[in-house]
């Protein structure tokens, strides 16, 4: 293990003493109410982290006026009347000996009026290239009455009991619009160059100054490069930095990207490198004196001290790794790194969720955002569990079970554990999923759970172990058509090519453009094979999160894949296929093999046959209804925590 210390040196931000280098990011939780006020739900999320051992709370973006609100549960901080919520919500972070900062937004033209009721606003009215709304130009009286929004907003915080505001410059909202020449074409004083674009920024930086007080520090976040086009790049941000500092800033906190930028940059996925924005923290770094934050990707502590060793910036950040552990810090200090519940970038259940207007949770840990249920009790009388089924549901009930005092015995027919984890780890760039198959396989072993891999576990088996509870997570069956010309010879299950179980000739067809589909014509593709992925309906990668399905669509392209949309499959005939094809009769080939992702059917029929014969019986993840793991795993640890 590399020296961690670093992490844990106390460091000042003006006046603010902080007791280590970690910063908890900004993240938005979807937990306030419909007007933004706090809820025990955001404090008991946020309490948990400050216990376990983080310096400063970052409290997520919190916005400043209605029409600055970028989700509909979003935390607000418009008005007076929110601050005993919210000197509630700092008492108690307070208590777990963390500092906490609260971060300022007015989202701009990042919103809709479907979450805020009313036209966005922008430096410019060009229309938002993520949403297509375009919003209202503000005029110069009315960029002073959103700038006041921002200063009434910072007196409220201090009122409030926060350590420090956090100034959202960052992303391509509202500040960050005025900002960049993507979206600032303004020609009046808030426009043109660089000092032009900044005025708006600075002006509330010096007017919040004088409405906080000499000694209040004042944070600052800021993409340093959005990677769009025409957009800020390092060279710009630096000046700019420079520019915020004269101004009184106190800190910069260093992110990247706005919503256009590709592939979800701005809460890098697994497709990208690990602390991919460093170098322009280390670049604002160079620029100013003042202590710079980086961020993004540095999940593995040993990466995030390191950051710090090497100078390239004073303190880490960390978001989502803090949602998978509320404990990161405490157990880096303690040296337990593989304890860490680790965070594997999948974006699955937090910024995903998030974009579609829902409270954030997490794949890997379903416990985030609902820690009083999710807490482990133990119990009084232990039962004979049998779960059925070692993929991620599996792994999950069987380790809550176990913790909680249960006598567990988990069978996996397969001789390993993981089942759809270990498929999906198999698909180019997706080797993190393995992180938190890891940390599974380790605590389901050190919780005392009898494993007995490589069994078939029949309903006879499970009777004669006299259990009180059965939990079916058997998972699913890949679909296999029934097409005239399609047999064992030429066709290939897509999850036998992923394992690589199963290789096939040069010219391949791949039935299914979902997930699957696209990521076996993937790896596929990276050999010397021709590939043709056919899709019944009129977009292939349905089924993945925007951020993946992105990263696949870009390197199938690269590979020349081939890719037939609204084209369903009749039958085989001398290695063509006949397909309907936008209405149309076809046949396409010569192909080798047909690959076969076509979706997959629940495996109900060892629950069906247990039915009535065992005192408790659940089922749940694919064994149910075939979906993620993200299901899978919560239903694994919601049925563990009822028996
Ligand atoms: C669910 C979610 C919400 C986020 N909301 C905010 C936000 O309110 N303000 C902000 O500056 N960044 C926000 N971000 C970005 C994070 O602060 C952080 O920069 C990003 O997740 C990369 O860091 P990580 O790899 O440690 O997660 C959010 C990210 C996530 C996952
Ligand atoms: S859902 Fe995925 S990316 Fe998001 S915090 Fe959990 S593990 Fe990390």
């Amino acid at each position: 293990m590399g020296d961690l210390s670093h992490l844990f040196q106390p460091i000042k931000i003006r006046n603010l003493e902080l007791k280590n280098r970690v910063v908890m990011s900004p993240m938005v939780t979807n937990y306030a109410t419909p007007e933004g006020a706090v809820t025990q739900r955001l404090i008991d999320y946020l309490v948990a982290r400050a216990w376990g051992g983080v310096g400063l709370i970052e409290v997520e973006a919190t916005y400043v006026r209605p029409d600055g609100r970028g989700f509909s549960s979003e935390l607000g901080i418009y008005k007076d009347e929110l601050i005993p919520g919210l000197r509630q919500l700092t008492d108690l972070v307070h208590q777990g000996k963390a500092r906490v900062a609260v971060q300022l937004i007015h989202a701009g033209r990042q919103t809709t009026s479907v979450v805020t009721g009313s036209q966005p606003v922008a430096p410019s009215s060009l229309a938002d290239p993520s949403s297509g709304e375009t919003p209202h130009a503000l005029t110069v009286d009315e960029i002073h009455e959103v700038q006041e929004a921002f200063v009434q907003a910072a007196r409220r915080a201090k009122e409030a009991g926060f350590d420090a505001i956090d100034l959202h410059g960052a992303h391509g909202y509202l500040i960050g619009e005025f900002l960049s020449p993507f979206s600032n074409r303004r020609t009046d004083e808030y426009g043109g160059n660089l000092e032009g674009r900044a005025r708006f920024a600075l002006e509330i930086v010096h007017q919040t100054r004088k409405m906080v007080g000499d000694d209040y520090p004042i944070i600052f976040r800021i993409s340093g490069d959005e990677y769009v086009p025409g957009g800020l790049d390092l060279a710009q941000t630096k000046a700019i930095a420079r520019l915020l500092q004269d101004a009184g800033v106190d800190c910069l906190s260093v992110s990247a990207g706005n919503y256009a930028s590709p592939g979800m940059l701005i809460v890098p996925p697994m497709e990208v490198e690990r602390a991919p924005f460093v170098p322009l923290a280390k670049g604002i770094k160079e620029a100013v004196s003042i202590p710079v934050i980086a961020a993004a990707r540095l999940h593995d502590p040993r990466i995030a001290a390191q950051v710090i060793a090497e100078g390239s910036a004073d303190m880490v950040a960390e978001g989502r790794s803090l949602l998978t552990d509320p404990g990161w810090v405490e157990k880096a200090q303690r040296g337990e790194l593989d304890e860490i519940k680790p965070c594997i970038s999948c974006n699955e259940a937090c910024i995903n969720y998030l974009l579609l207007d829902q409270p954030i949770s997490c794949l890997v840990n379903p416990g985030c955002g609902r820690e009083r249920e999710f807490a482990i009790t133990p119990v009084q009388q232990p039962k004979n569990v049998v779960v059925v089924g070692g993929g991620p549901g599996g792994l999950e009930a069987s380790r809550v079970l176990a913790e909680r005092g249960h006598h567990v015995t988990l069978f996996e027919e397969d001789k390993h554990l993981g089942g759809e984890f270990v498929v999906a780890a198999q698909a180019p760039r997706k080797e993190e999923v393995t992180d938190a198959l890891r940390w599974q396989i380790r605590q389901v072993y050190k919780s005392g759970v009898n494993v007995r891999l490589g069994e078939h576990a029949t309903a006879e088996m499970i009777l004669m172990l006299k259990p009180d509870a059965v939990v079916v997570a058997t998972g699913s069956r890949p679909k296999v058509p029934k097409l005239r010309g399609l047999k064992r010879e030429n066709t290939i299950i897509a999850r036998d090519v992923l394992m690589g179980q199963a290789v096939p000739g040069r010219r391949v067809a791949v039935a299914g453009g979902g997930a699957v589909g696209m990521e076996t014509a993937e790896i596929l593709s990276l050999g010397n094979k021709d590939i043709t992925l056919l899709e019944m309906t009129d977009a292939v990668g349905a089924d993945m999160t925007p951020d993946r399905r992105y990263w696949v669509l870009d390197h199938i392209a690269e590979h020349d894949v081939g890719v037939v949309t609204n084209a369903t499959i009749s039958g085989l005939s001398n290695g063509n296929l006949q397909i309907a094809h936008d209405g149309h009769e076809e046949s396409i080939g010569p192909f080798d093999h047909v690959i076969l992702a076509l979706g997959y059917d629940p495996d109900k029929g060892l629950a069906t046959e247990l039915q009535g014969k065992v005192p408790e019986l659940y089922s749940i993840g694919d064994s149910v209804q075939v979906r993620s793991a993200v299901e899978a795993i919560r239903e694994g640890a919601e049925v563990a925590r009822k028996i």
